[in-house]
């Protein structure tokens, strides 16, 4: 188990610290009060309740469809295959959705003041497919819009860890079905880089994978750009982002999804006010610990004081 361990003076240090909020999200992210999983268009999965997903983003393109994640009160994440360009006409982003179809009681849309398309996305392997959306204003959190805590550099998703991806996505591979109304949810373990290339020719480090061998559970086409998460704890962190797949749901062909813990750098090169929460994620339960320091806030501590913050 990964503990911080500190001393008297340290403790208060770091509250005084995490108090003036260089990581603003950090006491706020991952928390979904009414989501009560233990432990996601959408293939074989089922309809959510409302709010479970708090961090959800609806982003409508045109005609097109994509999923996102909210990571702090201004910033949207998502693929970066989910726009031909930078240009933000046309872009309505939806926070607190739960249905496409009905009244949404909870929900505020936004437009988009910009969008980022990661440099190095490469659209014939799909390698850095990552984007982020900027809104046009700040979002009030509620019980119902919430950011997402994301998973921190160095972070380790072992093969079967059980996730849960959520989308408005088709339901099947089979065009012929119609679109799900109800935000879908679907839990899915992570399978090993090594097994997913077995699968795959181009998977690279930057990518994960996650799917059952049999096959039955997957996210799919729509359901590009959002979320697949873990619980760490009490709080739920975000560990990918549906990229692409061999069609969807077929036995040993998982779902690729962007490895979020490898762009931790780049995301906070963008997003420098209220910079999102980072989990270092290493299992589980309890075996994660906050990053609540940033960079200048480490190197404004004294070096004598910080030897008494202890790592172990
Ligand atoms: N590229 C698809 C989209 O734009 C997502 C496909 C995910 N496929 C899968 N089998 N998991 O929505």
């Amino acid at each position: 188990m990964m503990m911080v361990k500190l001393f008297p003076f340290g403790v208060l240090l770091l509250l005084t610290f995490s108090a003036t909020g260089s990581d603003a999200q950090i006491d706020v992210c991952g928390t979904a009060p009414f989501n009560t999983k233990s432990g996601t268009r959408i293939v074989g999965g089922q309809d959510s309740t409302e709010g479970a997903w708090p961090w959800q983003a609806s982003l409508h393109i045109g005609p097109g469809r994509c999923g996102g994640s909210l990571i702090n009160n201004l910033w949207v994440l998502s693929a970066a295959h989910c726009f031909s360009s930078t240009s933000t006409s046309g872009l309505t982003i939806y926070l607190g959705r739960h249905t496409q179809q009905s009244v949404n009681s909870h929900e505020s849309s936004f437009r988009a003041s910009q969008i980022i398309i990661h440099p190095d996305y490469n659209s014939n392997t799909n390698d850095n497919d990552i984007a982020l959306v900027q809104l046009d204003s700040t979002v009030e959190f509620t019980n119902y819009i919430r950011p997402i805590c994301l998973a921190a550099a160095g972070s380790v998703f072992t093969a079967g860890l059980d996730c849960w991806v959520t989308g408005w996505g088709t339901i099947s591979s089979d065009a012929n079905l119609p679109d799900p109304q109800t935000l879908q949810e679907v839990d899915v373990p992570i399978v090993s880089n090594s097994q997913c290339s077995s699968t795959y020719s181009s998977i690279t480090d930057n990518m994960m994978c996650a799917g059952l061998t049999a096959g039955g559970k997957d996210s799919c086409q729509g359901d590009s750009g959002g979320p697949l998460v873990t619980k760490s704890g009490a709080v739920w962190v975000q560990a990918g982002i549906v990229s692409f797949g061999d069609g969807c749901a077929k036995p040993n062909t998982p779902g690729v999804y962007v490895r979020v813990s490898n762009y931790q750098t780049w995301i906070n090169s963008h997003v420098t006010s209220d910079v999102p929460g980072y989990i270092n994620f290493l299992g589980p339960t309890g075996s994660a610990h906050v990053v609540y320091l940033s960079l200048p806030l480490l190197l404004s501590i004294p070096p004598t004081i910080f030897s008494l913050v202890i790592l172990s």
